[in-house]
């Protein structure tokens, strides 16, 4: 707390009422504290609780590790931790405020017993559910079960309160259908572009064809060719030097990157489709890493490249659900989260059922269903792609050791091979960067 402190000459002002001193350091702990803060937010909603018992809640919710045996004590601790600040004015001003700290109390089950007190306990029951609800969602990695499963039961033994967070899902398949119809104007294109990128054997002639008849593929072609990445001596203008040039890998790559484009450009997400650019890489380098065990990187690649479409799918749905989408992940909840909140699972899940349309392999549709629960499935392609997500740097679900090592056995990599595993820039990184 003493590190907000700031010395003006000889005496240390607080910031007044600046929760940052109350909230804990370590970062995972601090972020389960935002989850909590938006859970309560929520229930305060559906209980109808005025502004200002909401906005103390809330506050609440973000100091609630806060030692329960410091509240209530503050001037004495100030005093014993910091001499100097004797002043009753400057101590005051480093409280909490009084509706916070007896919501506080009551969440640590100190009861007054006061009748002008039941507003705060009611508070405090709010906090503690929403408290046990997020560590319930920490620990699905432990489940054996779907996290829907588990919360079902989590919330069936949980009361009135964990209820209120269960019926929070406000998106059924219904909705879902619908959202993913939104996409379908885009969807045959980039299908069957990827099928038939994935089904041909390489031959410059048809690649040539291909290409020559999508202007946007062409102009991916000439821009990542000639880009300062690969640093042609002279400039590329004809399509089969820019084919021999970038080599028929790099080349088909840069078709099926392009032809899922167009799905990711309604709602301006490209920076999803960088993300999965990234991952797509990714999920090849480590395809050929776990080698042995017979993964395509080829298969590796499209996987990664259409991981998360079921986050393009929240993202078109009706937009008071898609604005709830935004509104549970700005307040801190990863993707993962927030979608098992609003439809009880996540993009996965969602994602692997629009591709179940595509003639892809079960494997790569199942990958994308559990890449991020692979420890519920054996499938090797969602160990890929979760591994795959931690590379690229995505915080799209609650961090767990216990998957990332499940994953990681799963392809016979050790925790130092997967640290150690190196991807410089590349073709993918030219395009995103464009
Ligand atoms: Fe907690
Ligand atoms: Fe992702
Ligand atoms: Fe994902």
């Amino acid at each position: 707390m003493y590190s907000q402190c700031k010395r003006m000459g000889t005496k240390i002002a607080m910031e007044p009422y600046s929760l940052d001193a109350f909230q804990p350091v370590e970062p995972g702990l601090r972020a389960h504290c935002r989850r909590v803060a938006a859970l309560v937010q929520r229930i305060a909603g559906r209980l109808e609780f005025s502004g200002s018992l909401t906005a103390a809640l809330e506050k609440a919710a973000l100091v609630h590790h806060y030692p329960a045996a410091l509240l209530g004590v503050r001037e004495r601790l100030m005093a014993d931790l910091q001499p100097q600040m004797r002043d009753v004015g400057e101590v005051d001003a480093a409280r909490l405020p009084g509706e916070v700290e007896s919501i506080l109390l009551a969440f640590h089950g100190y009861s007054s017993g006061d009748r002008d007190s039941q507003p705060f306990e009611l508070a405090g029951r709010v906090l503690e559910c929403c408290n046990i609800f997020d560590e319930e969602m920490e620990n699905l990695p432990y489940e054996p079960r779907p996290a829907n499963q588990a919360i079902k039961e989590f919330v069936s033994n949980g009361g009135p309160l964990a209820k209120i967070i269960w019926n929070s899902r406000i998106v059924d398949p219904t909705h879902l259908a619908r959202a993913a119809n939104r996409l379908s104007e885009f969807i045959p294109a980039s299908r069957d572009a990827l099928q038939w990128v994935r089904r041909q054997t390489v031959d410059t002639g048809e690649l040539i064809d291909l290409i020559g008849s999508n202007e946007f593929i062409q102009t991916a072609i000439f821009r990542v060719a000639n880009s300062a990445f690969f640093s042609p001596v002279r400039k590329i203008v004809r399509l089969d030097e820019a084919i021999a040039f970038l080599g028929a890998d790099v080349t088909r790559r840069i078709v099926s990157a392009t032809a899922v484009q167009p799905l990711f450009e309604p709602g301006n997400l490209r920076h999803l489709w960088c993300h999965s650019l990234e991952t797509a890489d990714w999920a090849a380098r480590l395809a050929e890493a776990a080698s042995g065990k017979g993964i395509d990187p080829v298969d590796a690649f499209h996987a990664g490249l259409l991981h998360d479409l079921g986050r393009v799918v929240m993202h078109r749905l009706d937009p008071e659900q898609a604005s709830d989408y935004l509104w549970w992940t700005q307040r801190g909840c990863p993707a993962t989260y927030a979608e098992t909140i609003l439809c009880g699972r996540d993009h996965g899940s969602i994602g692997a059922e629009v591709i179940r349309d595509w003639d892809f392999p079960q494997s790569i549709a199942q990958g994308i269903e559990f890449h991020h629960c692979p420890e519920l499935s054996q499938n090797l392609m969602a160990a890929v792609l979760y591994l795959a997500e931690i590379q690229a740097g995505a915080d799209e679900d609650l961090p767990s050791t216990v998957r990332r090592h499940h994953a990681l056995k799963m392809l016979g990599l050790s925790e130092v091979e997967f640290e150690n595993l190196h991807m410089g820039p590349g073709p993918m990184a030219v395009l995103a960067a464009a």
